[in-house]
């Protein structure tokens, strides 16, 4: 019988040719005006295997980006850039969705000194450190709190880099609302002490996330778009048991919107003391009833134990597919993985990014 992870799924509007998803992945590779290279689209053509691929996190405006090299989706040039790459997918028969990405307070000014301090729901400085545009380590800013009106025109910039995904030839987008960026952060009390509509209860503090959602639902139909939560993550000084509650609120809400669909990073056993936030893990997602990609640590092996027990119906693979871009072949002839190198993954040219071995050679 056919491994299920090699097997066709149904996802929103599409028939992906099989559920090994390709993780949203930043490489740090694009070049000074923030636009696509050659190189990035080399990149995604060898992985094309993929059922989809969901590409690096993009940002949506200036304000948006938080590390250097990060690719955008606000310019024209950029545009320009991501429409390579979709073409070139295309062609090798995948599907890829555009992550939309405003980093919020995990930024720095250094990145867009015209609009200063990054923002955030509440001015409430990580902890840690933090890229400056020239590399350099140095401590987290305290963020300035939005304005309500600025979190209106928040939401046109999501909309306006949604128009532009379309432009560049997306199949669709995935909205970016966890792993502690701008969205996770109005979901957690942790880092949302706001009073006004986009805080305080828990409807208003996942009301910024749904309106988003609205947005490019508008402009995509829901079939085309999908959304990354991650309720229990720990990066980005984020981490709040409290924020349950918000998160059932959110699956009730996007359930009754149809997605593509809920993409969703498990808790990291690593990370997590407390076994009970597993089973509260587990009663979160059986929540929501549309289509589920799981990602976080999985193997080949628990990856297809996890479809199997109807946890997930696909699953995203990161370091993986970072270092096997022939990912789904090797999950067919059972050969073994190529390991990654950590040290490659952020920035640099075709070292660790391209030059990965396939099993066999490629036709060229
Ligand atoms: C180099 C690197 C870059 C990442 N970039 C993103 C990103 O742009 N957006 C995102 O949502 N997650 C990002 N992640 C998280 C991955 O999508 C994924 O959830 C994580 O790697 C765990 O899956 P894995 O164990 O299969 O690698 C990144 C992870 C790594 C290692």
């Amino acid at each position: 019988m056919k491994n299920k992870l090699l097997t066709p799924l149904p996802v929103g509007d599409y028939i992906l040719k099989n559920r090994v998803v390709m993780a949203p992945l930043t490489r740090m590779r694009a070049d000074v005006d923030l636009v696509p290279t050659d190189l990035n689209v080399e990149y995604y053509r060898q992985r094309s295997s993929a059922g989809l691929i969901i590409t690096e996190a993009s940002q949506i405006s200036r304000l948006g980006q938080g590390y250097p090299m990060t690719p955008g989706i606000h310019s024209e040039k950029q545009v320009a850039g991501w429409k390579k790459i979709t073409d070139t997918v295309h062609k090798e028969g995948s599907r890829i969705f555009l992550q939309l990405w405003h980093v919020g307070r995990i930024s720095h000014s250094s990145f867009h000194p015209e609009e200063g301090l990054p923002v955030a729901p509440s001015a409430i400085r990580p902890k840690g450190n933090t890229l400056t545009s020239e590399w350099k380590q140095v401590p987290f800013e305290t963020p300035r709190a939005l304005e309500t009106s600025e979190i209106k025109s928040t939401i046109q910039d999501y909309k306006q880099a949604a128009v532009n995904a379309k432009t560049a030839g997306f199949d669709g987008v995935e909205l970016h609302s966890a792993n502690g960026y701008l969205l996770n952060q109005f979901l957690h009390g942790k880092t949302n002490h706001r009073k006004d509509e986009y805080g305080d209860s828990v409807e208003n503090r996942a009301r910024l996330t749904l309106e988003v959602i609205d947005q490019l639902a508008e402009i995509w139909g829901a079939g085309k778009v999908g959304i990354r939560l991650s309720p229990f993550t720990f990066s980005g000084d984020i981490n709040d048991p409290e924020a349950i509650p918000v998160y059932e609120y959110l699956l009730k809400e996007l359930d009754s919107r149809q997605l593509a669909y809920l993409h969703f990073v498990r808790a990291r056993s690593a990370e997590i003391e407390d076994q009970k936030v597993f089973e509260k893990e587990k009663e979160l997602w059986n929540r929501y009833s549309g289509t589920i990609i799981a990602a976080d640590g999985f193997t080949s092996e628990t990856a297809l134990e996890y479809l199997e027990n109807n946890r997930a119906d696909a699953i995203a693979f990161g370091r993986n597919f970072i270092s096997n871009p022939d990912l789904p072949q090797r999950i067919e002839s059972g050969a073994e993985l190529n390991p990654y190198d950590r040290t490659t993954f952020y920035g640099g040219g075709e070292k660790g990014y391209t030059d990965y071995p396939f099993l066999q050679k490629q036709n060229a």
